[in-house]
Parts: structure tokens; sequence; C-alpha cells
């Protein structure tokens, strides 16, 4: 049994962390679906409302072998209790590869064991973060085009009321 985590913020879940799941789920037996307690009081949805908002997601596209949970701490930490033995994280450009490689290294010294693989993001997808989603959605503007049906609304309601 080959496991996986993809450990993230997922603040909110976008559709190109949908991307990047199902092509790690064709990949690997089982991921987790990481979503990281880091404090930040700033934070669109809690980790628990995030931890839902994935599971619908995983739910909704049929994805049988995937499942969302919180993790607090150090990610090598979540790998090993997981027992993983890969970190999945998609990669859309220089930027994120300069990031992921920082944090590889990093991991790679802690836990040398767990290997990471880099998904390319697909080129439509390049453009979508949550950090944008959130921008353009407290402006009232149309971010349709970036979530999941699943969580549209919800997200678009939570980013409504924060105007
Ligand atoms: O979606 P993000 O915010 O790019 O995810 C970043 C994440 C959660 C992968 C990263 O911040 C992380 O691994 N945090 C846990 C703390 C840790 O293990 N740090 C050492 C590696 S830099």
């Amino acid at each position: 049994m080959r496991t996986a985590i993809m450990p993230g913020s997922f603040d909110p879940f976008t559709i190109g962390h949908v991307d990047i799941l199902k092509r790690a789920c064709a990949i690997f037996d089982f991921v987790y679906v990481g979503v990281l307690v880091n404090c930040n009081k700033k934070a669109l949805f809690s980790p628990d409302e995030r931890v839902m908002q994935i599971q619908k997601v995983i739910s909704a596209a049929g994805i049988k072998n995937a499942e969302a949970q919180v993790f607090q701490g150090m990610l090598v930490d979540f790998a090993r209790e997981k027992g993983a033995c890969a970190c999945v994280r998609g990669i859309r450009s220089h930027r994120d590869y300069d990031i992921e490689l920082e944090m590889a290294d990093i991991n790679r010294k802690l836990y040398p064991e767990l290997e990471h693989v880099y998904l390319l993001a697909n080129a439509e997808n390049a453009c979508v973060s949550s950090s944008a989603v959130r921008e353009i959605g407290v402006f009232g503007g149309d971010i349709s085009g970036f979530l999941p049906d699943a969580i549209y609304e919800e997200v678009r309601e939570r980013l409504e009321a924060k105007v």
C-alpha cells in the first residue's frame, strides 16, 4: 500500500488543488490531504471547515482513495503518522519551485525516507490560487472559475460576509 500526503493551507481548496489531488490518487493507493493548523487568525475558514469542504469535493468528484485531515506542527510528523512514502505538491511556476525546493530540503533533512513528488499544474490553472480567490471574492468578483462547484456557494457567502 503506497500512501501519500498532500499538505497545504487550502483556504479555500481550488480547482487547481482538485486537479493535483485526482492525479495523485491515480499514482498512489491512498492520499491524505493534510490541512495545516497555522493559527492564522486572518484565515477565511477554520481548519475543520476546510476539512469538511475538501471531503465534500472528494465525494462530489467520486474519489475513493483520499481523505482530508487536520494536521498540526511538522509536515514530516504528519507523514510519519500516516505511514506515507511521499509528499505530493503542485507546482505552477518557478516561484512555486523556489519555495518547494527549500521546503523539500528541510523536510529531507528531518525525514530522508519521505519522497517529494511534484505535479505540474495544468496551464489553465496557472493563475488559480487560494489567495486570488480571497482577493477577488472580497471585492465581489466572479470566483466561480476558481472553485469546485461543491464548495462555491459556501466560499462566496463567506467572502461576501467579510465586506
Ligand atoms: O498551501 P501552502 O500554504 O503553500 O502549504 C504550506 C505547507 C503547509 C506545506 C508548509 O507550510 C508546511 O509544511 N508547514 C508545516 C510546518 C513544517 O513542517 N515546516 C517545515 C517545512 S518548511
